[in-house]
C-alpha cells in the first residue's frame, strides 16, 4: 500500500502560505490539503481559488516535480467553486455529497475540467450515494471529525465507516484513494490505516510543531 501524508494547511501561518507550504513539501508531504470554508456550509471561513492560485507554483518538490493540490470544498453551492478551483491549479477536488443539488452533474464537471474528483462523507452521513456514484470517483474522503475546524478530536466512528468503504473500494475493483480528515496524529494513524486508510489528512498535528520532517517522519515509521 502507497500511504500518502497530506497536511490541512488550515493550521498553517495564514501570512506565510507559500514558505509553509514549500516548508511541509521538503518535510516530506505527498500532498498538500487545502480546507475551503465558506461560512454557510460550515461555520467558518478560509480560502478562494485565487489562494490555491497563487500557490501553485509553491507546491512542487526540490526537482520540480508537481505536488498534488488535495481541494476539499466545504462549501454550498459547489459546482462553480468547483471549476473555479480547476481553472487554479488543483489536482483532486472533492466536496459533500449533501451540499451539491445533483452529485452526478458535479462530479462529471469536475472531472472534465481535467481534475480527479472525490466525495466527502461526515461523521453521521450514511454512505448510500457510493452506491451510484463510486464508478466516477478517484477519492472517497472520510471526515472524523465535523467539518469547519482544525484541531478537534477523533471521533471513532469513522474507523468502522473506513473499513465499509475499503470494502466498497475492494468490490468496485477501481483505483480510489481512501482518505480521512479529521484529527490524525502519530498515535493513532496506524489504526486509521488498519482500517483502511491509505490517504491521511493532518493540520494541527503537523502545523503545530516546530519540525515538520519529525512528525511526518513519526507518522511514516507507525505506517511501516
Ligand atoms: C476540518 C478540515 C480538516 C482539518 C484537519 O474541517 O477538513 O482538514 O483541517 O485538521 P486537524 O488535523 O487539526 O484535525
Ligand atoms: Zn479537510
Amino acid at each position: 500500500m502507497s500511504f500518502r501524508i497530506a497536511p490541512s494547511l488550515l493550521s498553517a501561518d495564514f501570512a506565510r502560505l507559500g514558505e509553509e507550504v514549500r516548508n511541509v513539501i521538503d518535510a516530506g508531504a505527498d500532498w498538500i490539503h487545502f480546507d475551503v470554508m465558506d461560512n454557510h456550509y460550515v461555520p467558518n471561513l478560509t480560502f478562494g481559488p485565487m489562494v490555491c492560485e497563487a500557490l501553485r507554483k509553491h507546491a512542487v518538490t526540490k526537482d520540480g516535480a508537481r505536488v498534488p493540490i488535495d481541494v476539499h470544498l466545504m462549501v454550498q453551492p459547489v459546482d462553480a467553486l468547483a471549476l473555479a478551483f480547476a481553472k487554479a491549479g488543483a489536482d483532486l477536488i472533492s466536496f459533500h455529497p449533501d451540499a451539491s443539488a445533483h452529485v452526478d452533474r458535479t462530479l462529471q464537471l469536475i472531472r472534465g475540467a481535467g481534475c480527479q474528483a472525490g466525495l466527502v462523507f461526515n461523521p453521521a452521513q450514511p454512505l448510500d450515494v457510493l452506491e451510484w456514484t463510486i464508478d466516477q470517483l478517484d477519492l472517497v474522503l472520510i471526515m472524523s471529525v465535523n467539518p469547519g475546524f482544525g484541531g478537534q478530536s477523533f471521533i471513532p466512528g469513522a474507523l468502522k465507516k473506513t473499513e465499509q468503504v475499503r470494502r466498497l473500494i475492494e468490490k468496485s475493483g477501481r483505483d480510489i484513494r481512501l482518505e480521512v480528515d479529521g484529527g490524525i496524529k502519530v498515535d493513532n494513524i496506524r489504526s486509521v490505516a488498519d482500517a483502511g486508510a491509505d490517504t491521511f489528512v493532518a493540520g494541527s498535528a503537523i502545523f503545530g510543531q516546530p519540525d515538520y520532517r519529525a512528525v511526518i517522519g513519526a507518522m511514516r515509521e507507525r505506517l511501516k
